[in-house]
């Protein structure tokens, strides 16, 4: 069975996945680059990086993948949708070389980009959503990419079979948090933690067998 997963979701001590407001300039608001620092120093993110446990949990993002869903924050910076040449932030080339469906309310015809990328533009469900991707993904696993608030609803309708979060050791403060509205969502997963010479602490949850969706 293809599994839902989550990667590299890399939060503050207190649980938020950005901070505010989110712009052209600071996609991640006054969170700036710091939630993913862990991430740029390894392999996976640049060829003359480390190779220790950072990178070991940040290359399991691609394996085994056929499919991505992200919200609309994740595609692009507020009010995107009003510009009919926006494409992501990634170039021609984006990262995901798979179908990516971007959940929008206000969804636009499917982009080709190149390196096997193709956005669809969604609004559904997140069950509706998954349906598509398992669809697309030809019989491999389905990621979800963030932000947020899409991985909060995904948890919620609980469709998400493995969760690889990453704490900073950051306060933030302010910004959109992981959790809210998740109380008791650690009783369906079997949880482990890592911590990392880094500084950052790696959290596996793995949906327990009986409650497999
Ligand atoms: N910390 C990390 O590792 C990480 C990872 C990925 C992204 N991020 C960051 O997280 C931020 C984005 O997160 P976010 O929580 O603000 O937003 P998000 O989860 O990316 O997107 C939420 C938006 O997607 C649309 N949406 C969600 N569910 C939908 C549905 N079922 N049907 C139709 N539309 C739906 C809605 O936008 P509309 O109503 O406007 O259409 C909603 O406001 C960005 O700063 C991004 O860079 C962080």
């Amino acid at each position: 069975m293809p599994l839902t997963r989550v990667h590299n979701l890399s939060i503050s001590l207190d649980g938020f996945a950005t901070g505010e407001p989110q712009s052209a300039e600071a996609p991640f608001g006054h969170a700036g680059e710091r939630l993913h620092e862990w991430m740029f120093a390894t392999r996976f993110w640049d060829a003359s990086g480390t190779a220790g446990m950072d990178d070991a949990f940040a290359q399991r993002h691609s394996h085994g993948i056929g499919a991505e869903i992200m919200g609309a924050n994740k595609f692009g910076p507020p009010g995107w949708q009003d510009d009919p040449d926006w494409k992501g932030w990634w170039g021609e080339n984006p990262p995901f070389h798979s179908p990516t469906f971007v959940l929008t309310h206000r969804p636009r015809p499917s982009l080709e980009m190149e390196g096997g990328t193709t956005f669809h533009f969604l609004d559904a469900t997140p069950a509706e959503a998954l349906a598509a991707a398992l669809e697309a993904a030809g019989g491999q696993d389905v990621r979800i990419g963030g932000g947020a608030t899409v991985v909060r609803d995904f948890v919620a309708a609980g469709l998400v079979d493995l969760m690889h979060l990453v704490q900073v050791p950051i306060v933030l403060g302010r910004g959109v948090r992981v959790w809210d509205g998740l109380e008791g969502a650690e009783n369906d997963y079997d949880i482990e933690a890592v911590s990392s010479p880094s500084g950052v602490t790696h959290l596996t949850f793995t949906r327990k067998s009986g409650s497999l969706s």
